[in-house]
């Protein structure tokens, strides 16, 4: 094919591929099939990688493809990202009082006329700023501390809302504020898929979109259904601002950005309470979250007289939603044991819908709480879900409460009757009460831990109750199996929960020093893992051993050891051996270590079957760079070695064997060339093998890596 041709055929692709692309996310109404879409895409693709010179910058293979970063880059915001005013009063006196300030500051008299208000949602997900020069993305970011954000420009163009390009005659720059969101209708599609892969589903819409933009992986990004909505300007060069905020959005309509239906212009407070009104009855049939609305002064001149007082604009205001509360019945309480054996009852209760979700389950935190509340089976409780905080009991509905005829139980009994009554503010006992009492009892822990029938402590003082069975509690065996496992622990991908419950069932792990046992046809014979996902646990497994001393001694579960005092305890002795024999006074040498951490990491170490675990991980093979954290820390195996990556490897990120390179002691560079002393190549790996090959560079595969770690 000429190079005329190619060119021309690639742009029939790119545009037949935008059609789609638009009726498939904008419209959800695809007009080819997945399979026809697939083969334009890889036409468009190989077209391309033929004819570099016809790759444009807003060619649709560009918003997938990138590669994982080590790290984000700073950005510096040309015009900061601020934050809004929020008007706590959730009534309508919350508009009246913002709509009373910005007049006092315009000093308008009180006969002057009622001031042009632009009315929207308060999207509740990630704020980011994206940066076109010349019509072009060049650059997205997050708000960060609103002065300086991250990079994130490589998750952003996954999004299909963003323009990579701008539509109708561009500026030189044009930087464009606004929120990426998820639905909850795509949230829930999203975790039906991801429970079915025995992935770990978002926690709610939010956290989907903010914690999706923040990962260094844009192919993660890609995975999820992200959103956009425009509502403001950063930076602006050669572009005459319309003169009010309404066409300002009109405008970056225009451009091709999704700008939310759900807006208006009206004058005065009141117009501003109804819209809230409005808007607050229609929360549940919006497809995504908003947790108020936003008033914006409408003139554009009008609010430059307002300006800013601190990070936040005086022309604008947040004003939100009460806390949605609802009512439900409490069906049972559980006793559930956690990690560090803590006991915690938490209300079943029948399904209700608040705050976006339907709530089954409300922690009463310990058993103080539970009594303070007087939560019983039975009863009917106000439940309330803000934001993502925890559902929790507001408290319950009294008259509600089932009873039972009272038998005679003696003068002690009904006092205790009409003091339980009296806690709810009633003096006297109503008609209907007298002779009755609750059908339930009051709230009361178990005598023994409700997972392995061992003995219930209490911590001296703590309102916290907790199951002294420690690793022979299967409760706390689960947990600390998942939290050895988890990714800034010893960083075992594919050990997920179902598999974990499996094993512990199975009797095949009784400390986390078993892992290290399993074995293949083992693993192979249980419920959905076949050889391929048996042999990807073994290598995550295998892989896990080189680590940390801070990642091993925060895998470890000791209670009150978090990662960053596990960072500072690996810091600070250097040696596994140094940590497990200091006394009180040398643990509370570390920074952040009181008496209460050094107690607990005394306790663990005194403890015989602890010391075993950490004697059979270490005869496992498990390693770690001695004396890491501190400043003479001695060279480690690749010291003096750099090494380039290519390819994907099969079970390392990047970024992990980067930093397994870097923890002992070797460089990594980018390119290939007579300083490179070892190239590590994965699938697909390019040009750089072909590189290393002519100039006779030592070729590794991801399993050699390892092996020249451990150095054998
Ligand atoms: S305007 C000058 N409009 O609220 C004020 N912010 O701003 C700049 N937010 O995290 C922001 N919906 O992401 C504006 N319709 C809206 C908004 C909105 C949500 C978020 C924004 C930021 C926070 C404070």
């Amino acid at each position: 094919m000429s190079i005329d041709d190619a060119a021309r055929r690639a742009e029939q692709l790119r545009r037949e591929i935008d059609t789609h692309n638009r009726a498939y996310y904008e419209h959800d109404a695809p007009t080819v099939s997945d399979a026809a879409y697939d083969a334009l895409f890889r036409e468009l693709q190989a077209l391309e990688a033929a004819h570099p010179a016809l790759a444009t910058p807003d060619s649709p293979t560009r918003r997938v493809g990138g590669r994982p970063l080590a790290q984000f880059e700073t950005v510096a915001h040309a015009v900061p990202m601020l934050s809004i005013q929020t008007e706590t009063d959730t009534g309508a006196s919350g508009a009246e009082n913002f709509d009373a300030r910005v007049r006092r500051e315009l000093e308008l008299p009180e006969t002057a006329p009622p001031i042009e208000y632009a009315a929207e949602l308060k999207f509740d997900g990630l704020a980011v700023s994206l940066r076109y020069e010349h019509g072009l993305l060049a650059r997205g970011a997050t708000r960060g501390d609103g002065l300086n954000g991250e990079d994130v420009t490589q998750n952003l163009k996954t999004l299909h809302d963003i323009p990579l390009r701008l539509q109708g005659v561009a500026p030189p720059v044009l930087e464009v504020r606004g929120e990426v969101y998820m639905r909850r209708d795509d949230l829930a599609r999203y975790n039906q898929r991801a429970r079915a892969r025995a992935e770990k589903p978002l926690v709610n819409p939010r956290n989907g979109a903010a914690g999706s933009i923040r990962q260094l992986d844009p192919a993660i990004a890609a995975s999820r259904p992200l959103k956009f909505f425009a509502y403001g300007l950063g930076a602006l060069e050669g572009w005459n601002l319309p003169a009010t905020h309404r066409e300002l959005l009109d405008a970056l309509a225009a451009f091709g950005f999704p700008v939310c239906e759900h807006r208006t212009v009206v004058r005065g407070w009141r117009a501003l309470a109804d819209f809230h009104d409005r808007m607050g009855e229609r929360r549940a049939q919006i497809p995504f979250d908003f947790d108020g609305v936003v008033y914006k002064v409408n003139s554009l001149a009008l609010q430059n007289r307002l300006g800013f007082r601190s990070r936040e604009p005086r022309w604008a205001v947040a004003h939100k939603y009460p806390a949605e509360e609802a009512r439900t019945v409490v069906t049972a309480i559980d006793v559930q044991v956690g990690r560090t054996g803590a006991l915690t009852p938490v209300a079943k209760l029948k399904p209700v819908f608040v705050g976006g979700v339907t709530v089954t389950n409300a922690t009463l935190h310990n058993e103080d709480e539970a009594r303070r509340k007087d939560v019983r089976i039975g009863d009917t409780v106000v439940v309330r879900r803000a934001g993502d905080v925890i559902p929790e009991i507001v408290g319950i509905v009294p008259e509600e409460r089932p009873l039972a005829r009272m038998r005679f139980q003696g003068r002690k009994a009904w006092l205790s009757i009409r003091r339980n009554f009296q806690s709810f503010g009633w003096r006297k006992i109503p008609a209907p009460y007298i002779g009755r009492m609750p059908r339930h009892p009051a709230f009361a822990l178990p005598e023994t831990c409700p997972e392995c029938g061992s003995r219930i402590v209490r911590e001296e003082g703590g309102a916290i109750a907790r199951c002294a069975g420690g690793l022979v509690c299967p409760a706390q065996l689960k947990g600390a199996l998942l939290h050895f496992a988890s990714r800034r622990a010893m960083d075992i991908e594919g050990l997920g929960e179902k598999l974990v419950e499996q094993l512990i069932a199975g009797g095949h792990i009784k400390t986390p020093a078993d892992l290290y046992t399993l074995n293949m046809p083992m693993l192979a014979s249980l419920e959905r893992m076949g050889e391929k996902s048996a042999a990807n646990l073994l290598a995550a497994i295998e892989k896990s051993k080189a680590t940390t001393l801070a990642r091993l001694i925060f895998a470890l579960g000791i209670r009150n050891v978090g990662e960053t005092t596990a960072k500072d305890l690996a810091q600070h002795f250097g040696k596994l051996a140094t940590l497990s024999q200091a006394d009180a006074a040398a643990l509370e040498k570390v920074p952040d270590v009181g008496a209460i951490v050094a107690e607990s990491i005394l306790d663990f170490f005194a403890e015989a079957h602890n010391r075993e675990v950490i004697d059979r991980l270490i005869a496992a093979g498990v390693h770690w760079q001695e004396n890491e954290g501190r400043a003479d820390a001695p060279p480690g195996p690749f010291s003096g070695k750099t090494f380039v990556l290519t390819g994907t490897l099969p079970n390392l990120k990047r970024d992990d064997a980067k930093a397994l390179i870097e923890n002992a002691g070797g460089k990594v560079s980018g390119s290939v060339s007579r300083k490179t002393d070892y190239l590590v190549a994965g699938e697909e790996a390019g040009s750089k093998l072909d590189k290393a090959r002519e100039l006779g560079i030592a070729i590794l595969d991801e399993a050699g890596l390892l092996r020249q770690l451990k150095g054998d």
